[in-house]
């Protein structure tokens, strides 16, 4: 949405106190005191934004880039060139915590020779307290550090260190707010994530992201269909509504709403063709949804339902309040009413105390579902849960041979059931040209899967229907169907 400044705000000296006009002031200010910069630079200055961890953040990157455009920095995909870097960081397991501080000295170390440089931090890491000591500490050529609550101040901040030579620090524990209507640009201009919800209380032992994310807490309907509408009347034809735990969405509401009712209202909004959500929790998938995606002309046939493991003792351990039967019997249910749908999981190998029949026990589900594909994990022990100070956590070595094991059958069974659908024709949304490749393009599949068939830049954002010739372990060549 446009705000226009003159009818919100006068100069400097009235800043408004209501959110989102606030930031649109100030992502005036920033503006005037960049094209400064830009003047005495003898250059326009660039941004660069780097997104580590889930669609959650990849959604907030787009808020981000939104923001710099419209403050008048210029987009490049080189981190290494631009003038102005910030990484969205995820902190949901170690190894991407080590990655952020590598790539940050690397940076630290071109910022000593431009001396325009700004480099920020944001996202899941910056809620951990011992991250934001750590640079404090030992990289104090960072400008700017905030957290995933207060993403909307991003322009407020900038601003802020734009005018002093401090290190502009700006951590929340939480909030109840929703800032809506901030400008936000999109990666794809035919397919758009929407954020549904934020948090999570689920609280699951091992999982870090309850406590850098806060409580649950949904956007209003409205809101959220008005945003839909507007993606759909500007080119959008698939969204995906994004939220943690989407199958409770609604329960905190002033009027509560199921998340199926939702879908019942997104379903309506004419010129969209495709829905997609992520992520269901098994715990509150209901009837209803499956009712909702059964009828549906719009959702696509896939679920991503994470399972973590088949061993009902390590699921309670884990606080996933469900059993090893009740996922096997949801997962009957799902097909039954949906014999097509592409089913995804996410699993967790090592977790404290899983013994080697715990782990067999998750072998027998992967081997009963017949998942298309799986994100397999070794458990990383994050500070802070209440899984890391269990006993018994399992010695590497026996985790590294159950993760291996593990990766061989869900990759089998991932390449069979890709092959079970060769020769059928889907539609597919083409997203892009191929670069290795001339003359192809890559589609997906409502299933999620991609496929590459003949066709030109012309076709990008266009559905069309695609024979399936020949599965390639877990991806297609195709070709249009007529
Ligand atoms: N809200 C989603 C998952 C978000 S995190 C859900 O509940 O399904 C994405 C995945 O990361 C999780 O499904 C889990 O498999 C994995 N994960 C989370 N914490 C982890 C940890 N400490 N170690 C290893 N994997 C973890
Ligand atoms: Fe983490 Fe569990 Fe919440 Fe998913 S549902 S984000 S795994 S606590
Ligand atoms: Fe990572 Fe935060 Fe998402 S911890 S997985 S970026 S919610």
């Amino acid at each position: 949405m446009e705000y226009n400044l003159s009818d919100t705000a006068g100069k400097e000296g009235r800043i408004p106190q209501g959110e989102p006009q606030r930031q649109y002031y100030f992502m005036e200010r920033a503006k005037e005191r960049l094209e400064q910069m830009c003047a005495e630079a003898g250059r326009r200055l660039t941004f660069c934004v780097v997104t580590f961890g889930c669609q959650m953040n990849a959604r907030d990157s787009e808020k981000l880039t939104g923001i710099l455009e419209r403050i008048g920095y210029e987009e490049t995909p080189d981190e290494e060139q631009a003038d102005f870097v910030i990484y969205n960081t995820c902190t949901v397991r170690e190894n991407a915590n080590q990655r952020v501080y590598g790539r940050l000295g690397q940076l630290g170390r071109i910022k000593k020779k431009n001396p325009y440089m700004r480099i920020a931090l944001c996202g899941c890491m910056m809620q951990e307290p011992e991250a934001v000591e750590k640079l404090k500490k030992s990289y104090r050529f960072v400008d700017i550090i905030f957290g995933t609550h207060n993403i909307y101040k991003f322009a407020e901040l900038i601003y802020t260190r734009m005018e002093s030579e401090r290190m502009v620090i700006d951590i929340w524990n939480d909030t109840d707010q929703i800032v809506e209507d901030l400008p936000s640009e999109r990666k794809y201009p035919f397919k758009s994530g929407v954020n549904i919800m934020f948090g999570c209380n689920n609280f699951c032992s091992y999982c870090i992201v309850p406590y850098v994310r806060g409580r649950e807490r949904s956007r209003s309907p409205r809101a959220i269909l008005r945003e839909i509408e507007r993606l759909a009347a500007d080119g959008v034809v698939e969204v995906m509504l994004l939220g943690q735990n989407v199958n409770s969405y609604g329960k905190t509401l002033e009027t509560p709403m199921t998340f199926a009712q939702l879908l019942r209202e997104v379903e309506k909004v004419e010129g969209l063709e495709r829905i997609r959500f992520m992520t269901s929790h098994p715990k509150d998938l209901s009837d209803e949804l499956i009712e909702v995606m059964a009828q549906s002309g719009k959702i696509c046939r896939h679920l991503h339902l994470p399972v973590q493991s088949g061993s009902s003792r390590i699921l309670q351990k884990m606080n996933r309040r469900y059993t090893k039967e009740d996922y096997l019997a949801l997962v009957e249910k799902i097909r039954r009413a949906m014999p097509d749908i592409s089913l995804t999981t996410d699993i967790i190998v090592g977790f404290p105390g899983e013994t080697e029949e715990d782990f067999q026990d998750t072998l027998d589900v992967v081997r009963k579902v017949r998942y298309d594909s799986a994100f397999t994990f070794i458990y990383s022990k994050r500070t802070g849960t209440p899984a890391a100070v269990m006993e018994d956590q399992v010695e590497p070595a026996v985790v590294k041979d159950r993760f291996d094991r593990l990766l061989r059958e869900v990759q089998d069974i991932s390449a069979e059931m890709c092959a079970s659908r060769q020769g059928m024709v889907q539609s597919a949304l083409v997203e892009s040209v191929d670069d290795h490749e001339p003359g192809m393009v890559t589609g997906r599949l409502s299933s999620n899967l991609l496929v590459h068939f003949p066709g030109d830049a012309s076709m990008i954002g266009s559905i069309c229907p695609v024979l399936l010739r020949e599965c390639r372990g877990f991806y297609y060549i195709g070709e249009i169907s007529r």
